[in-house]
């Protein structure tokens, strides 16, 4: 292991990022244990979170998570340029994309993979995801109540059939590795049965407001890696993914009160906490001084192993993104959408 300057992992504004945890995919690949998440919540411009992908490199991330719907990966790829022609190899980085819910057709998976390198401005991706595992068109910023007249529900067969062409794009050499996202214990298990090529991660909500044990352990235990989004409880989602039930976990009396020991935002003990935990959090931020801070939390000082079983008390199983636009018939929750009586919610 690595020995830190005594003056702190910090040096003239630097992290080493061989300081930053790796984790090992199933093919032996190492993915740097934190990312920067690029989804601006349509708050922050294409232009703001570029300019903080071009600094967050040179500030030592090497990790970004960007999807097509965020609607800023063409200008991304310019930062992404300017990094690997000022001070990186592209193998040092770890770029992830994802495939939106309206190109899971077998004739547009590959060409929405091509649309998203080319716009990111690489030869190839180390993960591309399937973004959610339905097939339903939403406009991007819509209401929680819009519904597309066509929304279908979870089919197998039919998400397999998408599943052929991400494997496919594996074969292409135009992606390293595929996985899932917004998945659950019993849609992976049929997944895991039946892909020729296994999702290396499932990409899901994690903080210490909700920690889907169940799902964490069983991504775990089948030799994915889970992916935390909205790590810090995503204070800035936009309206629409707001109710009134929903808490806040950097207010959370446990995560201030490491937050005062350690002196720092309880947004960093949450992103600690994540690395620590086993998940790879993908924290949003623009503002240097806070993607900095993320930074540092993780090869700073550890969290106690009291700390770590407090904040294991602390879940409340409080879903931030409940994903309702995906439903598919009235009447319905969004509760269906997750499978939480453990079988897929039936047609
Ligand atoms: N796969 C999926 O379906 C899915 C869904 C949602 C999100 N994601 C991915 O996950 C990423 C993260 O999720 P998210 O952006 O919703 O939530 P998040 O990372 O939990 O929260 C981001 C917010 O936290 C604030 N923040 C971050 N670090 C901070 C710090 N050290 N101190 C104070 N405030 C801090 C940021 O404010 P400032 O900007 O002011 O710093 C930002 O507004 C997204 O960008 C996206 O890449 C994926």
């Amino acid at each position: 292991m690595k020995v830190q300057s005594a003056s702190g992992p910090l040096i003239n504004g630097y992290i080493d990022p061989t300081l930053v945890p790796q984790r090992t995919l199933y093919t032996g690949a190492r993915m740097p244990g934190i990312g920067l998440g690029t989804f601006g919540s349509d708050h922050v411009t294409a232009g703001q979170v570029a300019a903080a992908v071009e600094d967050a490199a040179a500030v030592g991330y090497r990790h970004f998570d960007c999807a097509s719907v965020y609607a800023n990966e063409h200008e991304i790829g310019y930062a992404l340029e300017q990094v690997v022609r000022r001070h990186l190899e592209r193998e040092e980085l770890w770029i992830t994309s994802k495939l939106w819910n309206d190109k899971h057709g077998e004739n547009d998976v590959i060409a929405s993979c091509r649309k998203s390198l080319t716009d990111l401005r690489l030869s190839y991706l180390d993960l591309y995801l399937v973004h959610w595992p339905f097939p339903n068109f939403h406009p991007p910023g819509c209401d929680v109540s819009s519904r597309s007249k066509d929304a279908k529900p979870y089919i197998h067969a039919e998400f397999m059939k998408t599943w052929r062409k991400m494997e496919e794009l594996v074969d292409l050499g135009l992606v390293r590795h595929i996985g899932t996202s917004n998945m659950t214990v019993p849609k992976l298990e049929l997944l895991l049965r039946d892909a020729r090529i296994k999702p290396a991660v499932n990409e899901m909500e994690l903080h210490p407001h909700f920690q889907q044990p169940q799902l964490f352990d069983f991504v775990r235990s089948n030799g994915m890696i889970p992916v935390g989004y909205c790590p810090v409880g995503s204070p800035r989602r936009p309206e629409r993914d707001r109710t009134a039930e929903d808490t806040v976990p950097t207010e959370d009396p446990v995560i201030v009160k490491i937050a005062n020991r350690l002196g720092v935002h309880p947004a960093v003990v949450c992103v600690r906490w994540a690395v620590q935990r086993g998940q790879v959090p993908i924290p949003f931020s623009t503002n240097r001084s806070h993607y900095l801070a993320n930074l540092e939390g993780v090869v700073s000082e550890p969290l106690t192993e009291g700390e770590m079983h407090e904040i294991s008390t602390i879940d409340r199983n409080c879903r931030l993104i409940k994903g309702q636009v995906f439903l598919w018939k009235d009447g319905q929750s969004w509760e269906d959408l997750w499978d939480s009586n453990g079988e897929i919610t039936p047609p």
